[in-house]
């Protein structure tokens, strides 16, 4: 369905937990934040109708996200059911890969068509600092594992100021060995994120073009989500460019957001949204497909990062929203 700026509506970002292992410093604060009482969870039966209601007003394409999602119990019986519902093209994850190595077989199985990886960085020190856990060996392995076994994948990195050169290339090599994509993703000024300074991903892409003496061109290849993708001569992945800050791309927005506790939320920067479980669990099953029409249809036009406070602007912190 369109909402009323005549946006097709097609992806639906499902997080099933706001907990995380890894405390990212533009995410979560050091102690982690209070857990959802289980029972305020979304339950996968919950979860499954409210995806065949999307699938019959359009939705084509599911991202699995969290917090980390792969910290919920049977996550690949979820994916695989997900999968299975007629009308879905694509169950995509996003995840940071601290637990990846276990479960990568499952996921493979369970039939995910791609999974996106959080790469802060690439060295151990640097790691450990910006999500203030020692993971990173884990997190290579769980890469390692997915790619031995053939998962498509992308990884994901914060671009800030202090990447080096050095980082740049070693994200490059990665890219020019495997068919993996990287992509570099601005900083947006949410919950943590406000702490620290918009690095632009043009700067990143001016740089990466100086190390490749621009034999780079722009790809018409894209995923679900907002990243623009270069191709470069020598490399077999491509590198994206996710820039809600510089390059605002909500004109061309096609997704909604479901929260672990059940609320359809139509911006990630907007407070706004509808309880979908309140709908299931007050006996309106009836009433779910209408309510989730209506949602849509209001959809905000765009993210107001830096316009004029408002209440409705979203407090919570990424790791609740889901990315
Ligand atoms: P695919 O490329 O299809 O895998 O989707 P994706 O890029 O949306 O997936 P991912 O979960 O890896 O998200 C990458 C980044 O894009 C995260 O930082 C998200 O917060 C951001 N992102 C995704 N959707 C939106 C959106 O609607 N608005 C903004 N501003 N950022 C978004
Ligand atoms: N701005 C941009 N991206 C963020 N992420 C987490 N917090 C922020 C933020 N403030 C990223 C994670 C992950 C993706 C889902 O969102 O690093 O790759
Ligand atoms: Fe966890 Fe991802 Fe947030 Fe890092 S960015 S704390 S990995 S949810």
């Amino acid at each position: 369905m369109k909402d009323r700026w005549s946006r097709e509506i097609n992806y639906m970002r499902i997080s099933v937990t706001d907990q995380c292992n890894l405390r990212c410093c533009y995410c979560m604060p050091e102690e982690g934040i209070p857990s959802i009482d289980k029972s305020e969870l979304l339950t996968f039966d919950e979860i499954e109708t409210i995806v065949k209601a999307g699938v019959s007003i359009g939705i084509n394409a599911i991202k699995i996200t969290g917090g980390e999602p792969l910290l919920r119990d049977d996550i690949t019986k979820l994916i695989k059911n997900i999968k299975n519902i007629d009308g879905i093209k694509q169950v995509t994850l996003t995840t940071n890969g601290v637990l990846l190595e276990r479960y990568a077989d499952e996921l493979k199985e369970a039939g995910i068509d791609s999974i996106n990886i959080n790469v802060p960085t690439l060295t151990k020190e640097k790691y450990a600092s910006i999500t203030r856990r020692n993971e990173f060996i884990q997190m290579i392995q769980g890469i390692r594992k997915a790619r031995d076994i053939g998962i498509h994948l992308k990884l994901n990195c914060v671009s800030r100021k202090t990447i080096t050169d050095e980082e740049l290339y070693g994200f490059a090599m990665i890219a020019k060995h495997y068919p993996i994509d990287i992509r570099f993703i601005e900083m947006m000024p949410l919950g943590f994120g406000k702490l620290f300074d918009t690095y632009s991903n043009d700067k990143i892409l001016e740089r990466l073009k100086a190390i490749f003496q621009d034999k780079i061109h722009l790809s018409t290849v894209s995923g679900n989500g907002p990243a623009v993708y270069y191709e470069f001569d020598d490399l077999v992945g491509k590198i994206g460019f996710v820039s809600a800050v510089s390059h605002k791309f909500c004109s061309d927005c096609n997704r909604i957001r479901l929260s672990a506790e059940g609320e359809l939320k139509l911006c990630l920067n907007y407070d706004e949204g509808v309880s979908l479980r309140d709908v299931l669990r007050n006996g309106n099953q009836d009433l779910l497909l209408s309510v989730m029409e209506q949602a849509i249809f209001e959809k905000p036009q765009a993210h107001c990062f830096y316009e004029e406070a408002s209440d409705k602007v979203e407090m919570k912190n990424m790791v609740q929203i889901g990315g």
